[in-house]
């Protein structure tokens, strides 16, 4: 089968637009990668190409090697990915160390992985081992709301998780365990990586100060839904925060605990004290 032809493929390109349309991504902002299951590598098998140099990861993934992710290239357009997917995307197989990786597919005019793709797998190798291998999907974009509230709130793990819950019912059901913020870092290179993927220890989401989300998710389509819902929560707060900084009600934390035993939901008791 061809590599556009696959089910991942589309889905992948489809995301990407999506986000676009949202106007998660200017310009180059952005990047997605994706743990392709082993029989969609198979299933593929005939269009890889094994004969490319591998190239340094810039950290270590030792429980990625061999595994092969479709992820966007660096300085590509979301906007294009669409109708460019084997321009602006490629695949990439790990090698036995987990600290190399080498093209096998796409970047057809000649790109490389997104300059993200240290913080892209270290997220992936702390999701695969903490949900089972269940998560695929590393998503990273620039909502306008999300950079907004990291200039207004403290750089909190606590203060994001509760702003974010009370300003749309349905969060608290959509990222039970809250948001990890990080404060400001370089872009790109393993500190922030190391930062991230401490954080989705413990989360799906991580917010980068003054930059953007990183989400994680089983599904192209729960891990999208997940920065929607985030992005629409921060535009809540901020249109909130825009007319006066004294809410005079909001859903408190005997809501929450109403809404986790309702919905039978396990919400983080850090987050309710
Ligand atoms: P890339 O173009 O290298 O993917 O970088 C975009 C970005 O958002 C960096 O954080
Ligand atoms: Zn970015």
């Amino acid at each position: 089968m061809k590599v556009l032809d696959s089910d991942f493929a589309k889905s992948f390109a489809k995301l990407a637009n999506d986000g676009f349309i949202m106007g998660y991504h200017e310009r180059n902002g952005g990047n997605l990668s994706y743990r392709i299951p082993k029989e969609s590598v198979e299933a593929v098998k005939e269009e890889l190409d094994y004969s490319k140099p591998f190239a340094d990861i810039g950290t270590a993934v030792a429980s990625l090697a061999g595994e092969y992710f479709m992820v966007t290239g660096t300085g590509q357009y979301f906007q294009n990915v669409l109708e460019r997917t084997e321009e602006t995307s490629g695949i990439i197989e790990i090698d036995s160390t987990g600290t190399k990786y080498r093209i096998v597919w796409g970047f057809s005019g000649g790109g490389r992985p997104t300059s993200e793709l240290p913080s892209h797998l270290m997220n992936h190798e702390v999701k695969m081992l903490a949900t089972n291998g269940k998560h695929r999907v590393i998503y990273h974009c620039h909502p306008a709301n999300v950079i907004a509230m990291t200039f207004l709130l403290p750089i909190d793990d606590k203060i994001f998780t509760r702003e974010l819950w009370e300003s749309m019912t349905e969060c608290p059901m959509i990222f039970p365990s809250g948001v990890g913020v990080i404060p400001w870092m370089v872009p790109g290179g393993r500190e922030i990586a190391v930062a991230t993927s401490e954080k989705m220890k413990k989360y799906d989401v991580a917010i980068w100060a003054h930059h953007g989300i990183f989400c994680s998710g089983d599904t192209f389509d729960s891990t999208f839904g997940l920065a929607h819902t985030v992005e629409k929560s921060a535009e809540i707060y901020i249109k909130v925060r825009s007319v006066t900084d004294k809410k005079l009600q909001t859903i408190t934390t005997r809501d929450f605990i109403a809404l986790a035993r309702d919905f039978g939901i396990d919400l983080s008791e850090e987050m309710l004290k």
